[in-house]
Order: structure tokens, then C-alpha cells, then sequence
């Protein structure tokens, strides 16, 4: 049986929470996220949202496809690009065939128009596209600020989807094209390390940060939703979240049942 608090609840498969279950505490947050962006832009300035993590898996896909959903529920045209050229997942997340997209975009010089996906009224989708072995060289390229460009034209938001940059720079690169960026910290998951290398790279490109996204925090707190209030075990800083453990966690409990 599902109690209230689990209809609430984000599991691995709810990728575009804020479409599916728009009640939960979970699409709540980016909306909260979503407010706290405009909040910024004064001057309506902020259209081009690029999202980096220092490591992998910090939730990045998942926050730029709820983001921009939430972003176009406004009634605003938005396009979700993924540009993680090496390991494209917002394809597997959408379930579709990653066929034409932003590499063949730029390396076939088709139209955007061809490679763009109608996913819902007001969110459109652009993916990867072809693997291109020369990904940092097409972010960088002319003709890819070009597209950026036309598309910016076409779109009153674009959230684009990077890899990590501690394993690669394509991120921050992608930065300097975009009018803020996204951050995505998962608890537990990155030593200091790494946030120092993430706080450089974003020193050294000038990088506009909009805000960090805490994901998988342990939250502890009441939240209010419309069954009342309740104990969420883990959420996000201001942010969605799996109830429940998280990775690190898991993984130490299959560690010690495995001794
Ligand atoms: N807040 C969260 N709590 C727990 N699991 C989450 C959370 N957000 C996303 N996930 C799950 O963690 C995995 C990684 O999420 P996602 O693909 O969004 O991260 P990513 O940063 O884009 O990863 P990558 O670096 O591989 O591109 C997915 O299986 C996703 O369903
Ligand atoms: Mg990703």
C-alpha cells in the first residue's frame, strides 16, 4: 500500500519529477529553484543556464531537465541541450534514440530545426547527437557559439546539460558562453579537493555563478506539502531528493553485509 508520504516520494526512475508527480516535494524544490533564479535577474538577462558538478553523478542531468520543465511551465520557450558529449544521458533519462543532435548540428551543418525534439508544449529537447571524438574542439568551436547564438534568438531559456569538470573542462568552457551557471553539489560525495578545483577553473573562466544546488543532503527537517507537514530523511539543500539513503551510505552497508 502507498502511504501519502511515498506518493511524495522521488525514486531513480522519476527523472522529470516535476512532470510526472508536480505535487511532491520533490518538484516544490525546483520550482523554489526556478524562483530563486529569476529572483537574480533583475533584468531579464539570465537566458543561457549551463549546469557543471566537480564529480560525476551529482545530479546535473536531472536538475536541467526539471529546471528547464518548471522554467517552461511559465509560459517561456525552453530548450534543454545536452552537451555531456562524452557520456550523454538525457536521451536514456527522455527514453528516446539519440539520433541527430547539437554534434550534427555543427559537424553536418544541418539546420537546429532538424535536430530539435517538441517533448512537451513549451520544452523543447536537443541531444548529443553523433559521437564526435572531438568534443572540447566543437564546444570551442566558432560555428558552435554560432548555433548558440541562433538559438538563443529562437528560445527565451536554454539549460544545457555538461559533464563534470573535474574530468573534463568542457563544462566551464561552455560557461563563458552561458549567462550563469548551475552548480551541483551532492552531499558526500566530493572531498575538498575537488571543490577547490571546481572554485579555480571557475576563478580562472570568469564564470558567472548563479547558484550551487545541494542534492542528496540529509535534511532533517519538517517540509510542508499539501498532506501537511513531515520528516523528509534526505532532500536537497534547497532542493529535491530521494527519501531514503544516500549513495555513500548504501554503499557502506553493502560493504559491511559483504564482510
Ligand atoms: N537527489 C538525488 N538523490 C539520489 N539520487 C539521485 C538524485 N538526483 C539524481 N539521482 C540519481 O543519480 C543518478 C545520477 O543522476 P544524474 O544523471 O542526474 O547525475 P549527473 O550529474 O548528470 O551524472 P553524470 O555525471 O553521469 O552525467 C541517476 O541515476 C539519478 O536517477
Ligand atoms: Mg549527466
Amino acid at each position: 500500500m502507498t502511504t501519502k508520504q511515498e506518493e511524495n516520494i522521488l525514486k531513480p526512475s522519476d527523472n522529470l519529477v516535476t512532470l510526472t508527480q508536480p505535487d511532491s516535494v520533490a518538484s516544490e524544490a525546483f520550482r523554489i529553484l526556478r524562483t530563486n533564479i529569476s529572483l537574480k535577474d533583475f533584468d531579464s538577462k539570465i537566458k543561457v543556464i549551463n549546469v557543471i558538478s566537480s564529480t560525476a553523478k551529482e545530479s546535473k542531468s536531472t536538475t536541467v531537465l526539471n529546471l528547464g520543465y518548471v522554467f517552461s511551465q511559465l509560459g517561456k520557450k525552453v530548450l534543454v541541450m545536452d552537451l555531456d558529449l562524452r557520456l550523454p544521458s538525457i536521451h536514456k533519462k527522455l527514453k528516446m534514440k539519440n539520433q541527430n543532435g547539437i554534434t550534427d548540428v555543427i559537424s553536418k551543418s544541418i539546420d537546429f530545426n532538424e535536430a530539435v525534439i517538441h517533448y512537451t508544449k513549451n520544452m523543447d529537447i536537443i541531444l548529443s547527437g553523433t559521437r564526435n571524438p572531438y568534443a572540447s574542439e566543437l564546444i570551442q568551436s566558432r560555428a558552435f557559439a554560432k548555433v548558440l547564438e541562433a538559438l538563443r534568438n529562437a528560445y527565451d531559456m536554454i539549460v544545457i546539460d555538461c559533464p563534470p569538470v573535474g574530468l573534463v573542462t568542457d563544462g566551464v568552457i561552455t560557461s563563458t558562453l552561458c549567462d550563469g551557471t548551475i552548480i551541483c553539489v551532492a552531499s558526500g560525495m566530493n572531498d575538498k579537493k575537488d571543490l577547490e578545483r571546481t572554485k579555480d577553473l571557475i576563478d580562472q573562466f570568469n564564470v558567472n555563478v548563479l547558484g550551487i544546488v545541494m542534492t542528496r543532503m540529509p535534511v532533517g527537517k519538517r517540509y510542508y506539502s499539501k498532506y501537511g507537514y513531515k520528516k523528509y530523511g534526505y532532500g536537497y539543500g534547497y532542493g529535491y531528493g530521494y527519501y531514503g539513503e544516500s549513495e555513500n551510505k548504501k554503499k557502506k552497508k553493502e560493504k559491511k553485509t559483504k564482510k
